[in-house]
């Protein structure tokens, strides 16, 4: 039976510390603002702004929404960046991905300025994070992974992580963190995917296991090691016509097996998802204090 971590909790805390860094920030006259631009009708991305700005709201960081029709052109958005790149009131840009398919989305990234780049996520974020400089940006899910960890007394430091799922967004990123010579790294880590032969038997390497992989309930009990802390980054939206919204939300972990054996594990939703908002809100802050040099 493994202890469920409480992700909302801990997110609550963090969003206490940025409520406290904002008003610090606001007694020296500065506001820090994010600018998060939602293009298309892609419903579970607009739940996520919407939450994203509540929870601006919610610790005094000033938000705003850009929405944008579904049929946007890639000359549009890039306008609308340029000029939330010029815009001094912004410090920080988050482009909600998806992009409908007429946009090239590595452009749009690109496009942002790098110090704005409150979500990780531009070459220039991921370059500095990759060769271990401790400013850079980091990607809000992968950062509020190792958050969890540390804040949980689950140091991933000298334990073996097992990683399923090289996304850019998670996998990828959250290797080189996990590995990283640093406070909250210094694991020794394998990165899996779909490709991996005898997933399983990988996975049971890991002290701790992350499932990043997008694939609803992908990792059953056989490929966790007994005892093991197990993070689940999926969320998978699954049809089932009891609930009043005909789906539920699922992990990328079969829960109930995984359970039984892990000695620790997020739940889905209330897991890594709150947490990724609140690592954003501490970008928002690095950034508000970068741009303006008050800190
Ligand atoms: N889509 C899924 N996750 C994310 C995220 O963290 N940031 C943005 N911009 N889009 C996403």
């Amino acid at each position: 039976m493994a202890e469920v971590i409480d992700g909302k909790r801990i997110a609550a805390e963090i969003r206490g510390e940025v409520k406290q860094a904002v008003d610090e920030l606001a007694a020296k006259g500065v506001v820090p603002g994010l600018s998060v631009v939602l293009v298309g009708e892609n419903p579970a991305s607009a739940v996520y702004v919407r939450m994203k700005a509540k929870a601006c709201e919610e610790t005094g960081i000033k938000s705003e929404v850009i929405k944008m029709s579904e049929e946007t052109t890639q000359a549009e958005l890039e306008a609308v960046i340029d000029r939330l790149n010029a815009d001094e009131s912004v410090h920080g840009i988050l482009v909600q991905l998806p992009l409908p398919p007429q946009i090239e989305e590595q452009d749009i990234i690109f496009r942002i300025a790098p110090e704005k780049d409150v979500d990780g996520f531009h070459p220039v974020s991921v370059g500095r994070m990759m060769i271990g400089d401790l400013t850079a940006f980091r990607s809000a899910t992968p950062a509020g992974v190792v958050e969890l960890l540390m804040r949980t007394g689950n140091d991933p430091s000298g334990k073996r992580v097992a990683i399923v799922g090289r996304s850019n967004i998670v996998g990828k990123p959250l290797s080189v963190l996990l590995s990283q010579k640093m406070k909250g790294g210094n694991a020794t880590v394998t990165l899996a995917h779909s490709r991996t032969p005898d997933l399983p038997a990988v996975l049971r390497e890991g002290d701790i296991l992350v499932a990043a992989i997008g694939v609803p309930e992908f990792v059953k009990a056989e490929s966790v090691k007994p005892g093991a802390v197990v993070i689940d980054v999926g969320v998978n939206r699954v049809d089932d016509d009891s609930t009043e919204k005909g789906y539920r939300l699922v992990g990328d972990v079969a829960y109930d097996e995984v359970f039984e054996i892990a000695s620790a594990i997020t739940p889905v939703p209330g897991g890594v998802g709150p947490m990724t908002i609140a690592m954003l809100l501490t970008n928002c802050i690095q950034a508000a204090r970068e741009i303006t040099g008050v800190s």
